[in-house]
């Protein structure tokens, strides 16, 4: 099949690898969720050879990864199993830590429960969950790009939506995890850092 590919993949992953890379330095495997194309995986695989990239994300996503992981030849990214975040039970991982971007605003609003619950009962203690995308704060856009966003995103399914900062956040306390750092990202994003205490 021909690699699926994504333009914002490309122009977010380094600045992305710029925050992960010191987060992740000391860890040995990390689970993404939402892998979309797999460039991601990949990318992040070959910069942090250390690591064992673990990919992940509902079953109409698998062969693209799947193509992106064979196609890299590296041998710390490993092939994509199918984890929908609202099925349960997940599929067992042995994790160090757990990164999603641009996924949390594509999952309806329980979906992101169960991500948290999920990401919660999948983590040790002091395991990190590490979130990028837009997020809105005290209920306001950060920016009117972000708003026009939102509008698109519920266009394409009334029930995708940018999330709440706050929510995010206390579901995270609520299954045990604290928010060590929120960095401001470009383009109006952020990456989230969790840590289950
Ligand atoms: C906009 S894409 C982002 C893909 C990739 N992480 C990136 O940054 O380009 C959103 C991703 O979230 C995934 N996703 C949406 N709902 C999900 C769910 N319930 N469980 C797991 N992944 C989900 C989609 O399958 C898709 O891969």
């Amino acid at each position: 099949m021909n690699k699926p590919y994504s333009e914002s993949c490309d122009q977010n992953k380094q600045v992305i690898l710029s925050i992960i890379s010191p987060l992740f330095s000391s860890l040995s495997s990390v689970l993404e969720i939402g892998s979309g194309t797999g460039q991601h995986a990949v990318y992040f695989a070959e910069k942090m050879p250390h690591l064992t990239w673990h990919t992940s994300d509902c079953r109409s996503h698998i062969d693209g990864i799947n193509s992106w992981v064979t196609e890299s030849d590296l041998n710390n990214v490993k092939p994509p199993f199918e984890l929908d975040v609202s099925k349960s039970p997940w599929p067992d991982s042995d994790v160090d830590a757990i990164f999603t971007a641009n996924s949390i605003h594509i999952m309806h609003q329980q979906d992101v429960v169960n991500f948290i619950r999920g990401a919660s009962g999948l983590l040790k203690q002091h395991g990190s969950l590490v979130i990028y995308g837009p997020f809105n704060y005290n209920g306001l856009y950060t920016s009117a790009s972000n708003e026009r966003f939102d509008q698109w995103l519920k266009q394409q399914d009334p029930q995708s939506c940018i999330k709440h900062f706050e929510e995010i956040d206390s579901l995270a306390n609520n299954n045990g995890m604290r928010l060590v750092t929120d960095y401001e990202m470009p383009a109006n994003n952020r990456i989230l850092h969790f840590v289950k205490i």
